[in-house]
């Protein structure tokens, strides 16, 4: 195992000179800020990994916290915080763009370093949080106070352990793990190893304390972090239970058998064509897919609405009496976006049975067998005790009840459950295509067809 985190380290733990580097940039960037936010009474807090020295190699970013006096009501907070990143960062000869967590806040790019500006209040106790950023303040001094400092390698390869199991950040779109989360069970367990060892035990529903706070209740969170600095925070919220048991499993693994591969980055393989058609024939399944423009929104908005595009879709289906299997979906965030659903029961008869009510219940058999007097199938008859009638159907094939579905108007689609940005652009134009076709819709996206090697969790 040690030679192992020897390599793992390696590959993680920047330079003298990077670390150097990073010192010199914060230094100036805290100054440049500094410079704005005194004129506003706000403090310039560095925050995040440069603050524990726990960042990677290869990210190189810096996050900076401002935080303006708590009286300042909360639009003028992010109006005047946007105002003070945006200066600095054009002090500094940098650009920037406009990101959104649970606030606005400046993303700017000096050089080769990303810089996060983040507005937030200042407050003398963490009961007066009013926002997640507010607590950013409190966990610098928590890990300032509780880490010790050879800790910080321990952090590095949690973090690139986490990355190599594709859990690590907090994002909607990774449903994984933080960094100050990682600083914490690295607080917690004491060592890399150890943090290994107790995750390789974790059972859906656990909880984790630092002080021993009493936990509340989190619904459906398959693992419970309670945060030192705010006990009614879940450190670990954003964890779904597929990421939680993938994370499990592979502490499992790397106990077992410690190697280089927990801490490398694997590219999967594109799934081309003739192996889809291979595996399709084994697996006797049909396969539909959605392919539309993604909408142009951030991507904490646009991976939700995916899931819930996808979830509603296979409702659907299923409402109809299709029976969808798996289902996902996928964007590059720039020119596709698809769903994708494998079908367990693709088509259906021209006909279906209805199970009506029983004979001995007169009024409603009466009632029954008017109503259906008129049925073109087949009039209403006695199976065992029950009325029954064999109606016609609308749908009987399932990509064609989607293309139904989705040449509705917007209005139409958000009702029936779509949300609203999906619907906005399947209405832009959306297109439907079945087994191998579905290759006519990605083209030559590389990244497409490993979402489609995914898909199948199928790893040649
Ligand atoms: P970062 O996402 O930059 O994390 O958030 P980090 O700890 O610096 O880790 P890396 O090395 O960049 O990946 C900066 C700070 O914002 C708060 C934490 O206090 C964190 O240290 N934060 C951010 C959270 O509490 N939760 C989150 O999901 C994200
Ligand atoms: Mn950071
Ligand atoms: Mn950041």
């Amino acid at each position: 195992m040690d030679s192992v985190l020897k390599r793992a380290l390696k590959g993680i733990i920047p330079t003298k000179k990077e670390e150097k580097d990073m010192q010199k940039i914060s230094r100036k960037l805290l100054i440049a800020v500094g410079k704005f936010a005194d004129k506003h009474n706000a403090d310039t807090i560095l925050a995040g990994s440069i603050t524990r020295n726990t960042w990677l190699k290869e990210k190189k970013e810096i996050d900076i916290f401002v935080a303006f006096p708590d009286n300042l009501p909360d639009k003028d907070l992010a109006t005047i915080g946007l105002q003070i990143g945006k200066a600095a960062i054009k002090s500094m000869g940098g650009r920037h763009i406009i990101s959104y967590a649970q606030h606005p806040y400046v993303r700017g790019f000096v050089g080769k370093y990303q810089v996060d500006i983040v507005p937030c209040y200042k407050l003398d106790s963490a009961d007066k949080i009013k926002s997640a950023v507010d607590r950013t303040p409190f966990h610098v001094k928590f890990i300032e106070k509780n880490m010790r400092s050879e800790q910080a390698n321990d952090v590095r390869l949690l973090k690139q352990f986490c990355k190599s199991a594709g859990v690590y950040g907090a994002d909607l779109k990774t449903e994984g793990l933080s960094g100050y989360m990682c600083d914490l069970l690295i607080i917690k367990y004491g060592s890399f190893s150890n943090t290994i060892k107790n995750i390789s035990n974790w059972k859906a529903g656990s909880v984790i304390t630092l002080q021993n706070e009493v936990a509340q209740k989190f619904e459906n969170a398959p693992l419970v972090l309670i945060d030192p600095v705010d006990s009614k925070r879940n450190v670990a919220a954003a964890v779904s239970p597929k990421n939680f048991e993938f994370l499990v499993s592979r502490a499992k693994n790397f106990c077992k058998k410690p190697s280089d591969k927990f801490f490398t980055i694997q590219k999967r393989k594109p799934m081309e064509r003739p192996e889809f058609l291979k595996l399709k024939k084994l697996r006797g399944t049909s396969v539909i897919a959605v392919a539309f423009k993604p909408p142009k929104v951030v991507s904490d908005i646009l991976w939700p609405q995916m899931r819930r595009f996808v979830e509603r879709m296979g409702q659907m289906l299923r409402e109809n009496d299709f029976k969808p299997m798996n289902c996902a979906g996928w964007s590059d965030e720039k020119n596709i976006a698809i769903a994708i659903f494998e079908m367990e029961v693709n088509n259906l008869p021209n006909i279906k049975k209805k199970v009506g009510p029983s004979v001995f219940a007169h009024t409603n058999s009466q009632n029954f067998i008017e109503h259906y007097a008129k049925n073109p199938v087949r009039k209403p008859y006695v199976e065992g005790v029950n009325w029954v009638v064999e109606t016609g159907r609308k749908h009987v094939n399932a990509a064609y009840y989607m293309l139904d579905v989705l040449k509705q108007n917007q209005k139409t689609l958000e009702a029936v459950g779509i949300p609203s940005h999906i619907a906005e652009y399947i209405c832009k134009g959306s297109k439907i295509a079945v087994d191998e076709k579905i290759y006519g819709l990605i083209k030559n996206n590389k990244e497409a067809k490993t979402f489609i090697r995914n898909f199948f969790g199928y790893v040649s």
